[in-house]
């Protein structure tokens, strides 16, 4: 397909004098228009004419260059339809031949993304904010890795700060009262809990949280350092499960705690350029949002402690130092807003070349309902792996009572992959903006919007190739490649996956990816569905064709899938 769109670029460019590289080819409005479209709007301006008369002009012209495509004026605009068996055949024959490539490029080739995702504060159990993060983030990560980017990704954990010195405490009174080796974070929120409830009775408590800060601040090695490197290895032992679960792997765990040695040249930096003022004792940098003032960004406190924010500036100079990135995201919550607005308002102020590339990559909040009984008393926070627990559950359920499942080989792997499919794709069905609702019923559902729709319908198209092997045309049969008219509307629907994770990477919008499968297995399974529309038992270049496409749709299916972290079993 992508041949016959540089061949009309290329014509458009020859009889309208414009770039060929800048030309946009639309999809029609309506499907019956065409498979391309190219609006004469802004030629009409520049040449003074109407747009009616420069499309039918143009039409005439490139009509004549092309042979295997139809062009037609419609309007102001001109329309493109492929010829339907080079159609069928150019995006087949691609699909097959590029398979798990497909999709694929190296068009970020010598680029490099930094991608901050995940990025918990350890030591507490992952909240489902961080489950927002991490399966946005991985998805990221692994669309620019398609299209041939240098990607790195980065768990910024949070492994710094006054509550360290106080979990540290906590650990040397009352370590030995929970199971910290077997079950590490809901020991260690244990003990925080515990400290605070007995911080409010015993004042003693809060200093001997901030005097062990304070050593670990000093960077003396003694017991309290010792303390929490303990912790924080409990604690991403814990973390490094839940990611594997989740599919999900970093290049780089470099959490706060790595830059503590650079706070004092990352003030310097920022001072250096002229931009800082003194306010009330604190070091500070004035900011505005289209010209009215906001809260201005705080490097140093006045009582001389740094911040989270003074950690992501030594972050933020320690990566474009070593990457020179094209682009910085970071995959956090919308809640942080004003966070990395200060943060990138101070790096425009200082005139850093590379301030713009810097982005912040916020989603919605994910709600849940549904009676969801895990989450601790505060109601804030839910053990991330007991969800992925239920969800597995919950899928074991339905393959063991269904029938329609009951051949299943392997049900406890296969319902693995479902469950955690399933609440992987519930997060990335919508705009990453909008908030998600998490309910059970809609997550596992194998009809509705979900993970499991998508994978059935792969898995569906798994039985046909295998049934063909056995009952299908003899492999060397040509496809009938015209008489595949009838699935036209979803051979151009796969012919453009390619654009659509180019897009999706573009926006940073995973659900580009999501709408475009669910859109896709619905259209598939309708043309399945048609009594008429039969793959096997039926003439056997026809049916070779129809094997070529139920073979497309089964890898862009599995492509998209992958792309977003969710497992492609052969057979369910
Ligand atoms: N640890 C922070 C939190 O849990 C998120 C960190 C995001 N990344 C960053 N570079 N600030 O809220």
């Amino acid at each position: 397909m992508q041949e016959f769109k540089r061949a009309i670029r290329e014509s458009l460019a020859q009889h309208s004098g414009l770039d060929s590289n800048t030309i946009k080819l639309e999809r029609p409005k309506k499907a019956e228009q065409g498979d391309f479209a190219f609006p004469c709007f802004q030629l009409a301006k520049e040449r003074k004419q109407p747009p009616v008369a420069i499309a039918q002009e143009l039409a005439a012209k490139i009509g004549a260059d092309l042979q295997r495509v139809e062009v037609v004026a419609t309007g102001p605009f001109l329309n493109f339809r492929i010829n339907r068996s080079d159609l069928s055949a150019s995006v087949l024959k691609q699909i097959a031949g590029e398979n798990e490539g497909f999709g694929h490029s190296r068009e970020g080739a010598g680029k490099t993304m930094v991608i901050d995702f995940s990025s918990p504060n350890i030591a507490k159990p992952l909240h489902v904010g961080h489950l927002r993060s991490t399966i946005i983030g991985a998805v990221l990560k692994r669309l620019h890795d398609a299209l041939g980017y240098t990607t790195v990704g980065v768990n910024h954990i949070g492994d710094w700060g006054v509550q360290f010195g106080k979990l540290a405490s906590a650990v040397e009174l009352w370590g030995d009262t929970v199971d910290l080796e077997g079950d590490s974070i809901r020991a260690l929120l244990a003990l925080y809990q515990r400290f605070h409830e007995e911080e409010k009775r015993d004042e003693s408590l809060a200093e001997r949280g901030r005097e062990a800060f304070r050593e670990l601040e000093s960077g003396k090695d003694g017991s309290v350092r010792a303390t929490w490197r303990r912790v924080t290895e409990l604690s991403l032992r814990e973390l490094s499960k839940t990611y594997a679960r989740l599919g999900v792997s970093f290049d780089l765990i470099r959490g706060e705690s790595f830059y503590e040695d650079k706070l004092e040249e990352t003030i310097e930096r920022i001072r250096a350029s002229g931009v800082t003022e003194e306010s009330d004792g604190a070091l500070i940098v004035r900011l505005e949002r289209k010209g009215k003032e906001i809260a201005p960004a705080l490097l140093r406190k006045s009582d001389g402690t740094t911040l989270y924010a003074t950690r992501d500036f030594a972050a933020a100079f320690h990566r474009w130092d070593e990457f020179h990135f094209d682009r910085c995201l970071y995959v956090v919550a919308g809640n942080q807003k004003l966070h990395f607005e200060q943060l990138f308002g101070v790096l425009k102020r200082m005139e850093l070349p590379w301030a713009e590339r810097a982005e912040h990559i916020y989603f919605g909040m994910m709600t849940l309902s549904g009676g969801l009984k895990l989450s601790t008393r505060d109601g804030q926070m839910i053990f991330l792996d007991e969800l992925l627990d239920r969800a597995v559950e919950e899928a074991l359920k339905v393959i063991q009572t269904s029938k329609k499942f009951a051949d299943i080989p392997n049900p406890e792997e296969v319902a693995t992959q479902i469950g955690i499919g399933a609440v992987i794709f519930n997060d990335l069905k919508k705009e990453r903006i909008k908030d998600v609702q998490f309910e059970w019923d809609d997550v596992l559902s194998f009809e509705g919007e979900t993970g499991p729709y998508l994978q059935y319908t792969h898995a569906r198209m798994c039985g046909i190739l295998r049934r063909a092997e056995k009952e299908g045309p003899p492999a060397d049969t040509a496809p009938a490649w015209a008489q595949l008219e009838d699935a036209s509307h979803l051979i151009l629907t796969l012919g453009r996956f390619p654009d659509v994770v180019r897009s999706a990477a573009k926006a940073c919008e995973p659900s580009e990816i999501s709408q475009y499968l669910l859109s896709l297995c619905r259209d598939l399974n309708s043309w399945y569905g048609h009594a008429e529309h039969k793959v096997l038992g039926v003439d056997a270049p026809l049916s070779a064709a129809r094997l070529q496409l139920v073979n497309g749709a089964k890898v862009v299916i599995a492509n998209g899938l992958r792309l977003l972290g969710v497992a492609t079993p052969e057979k369910m």
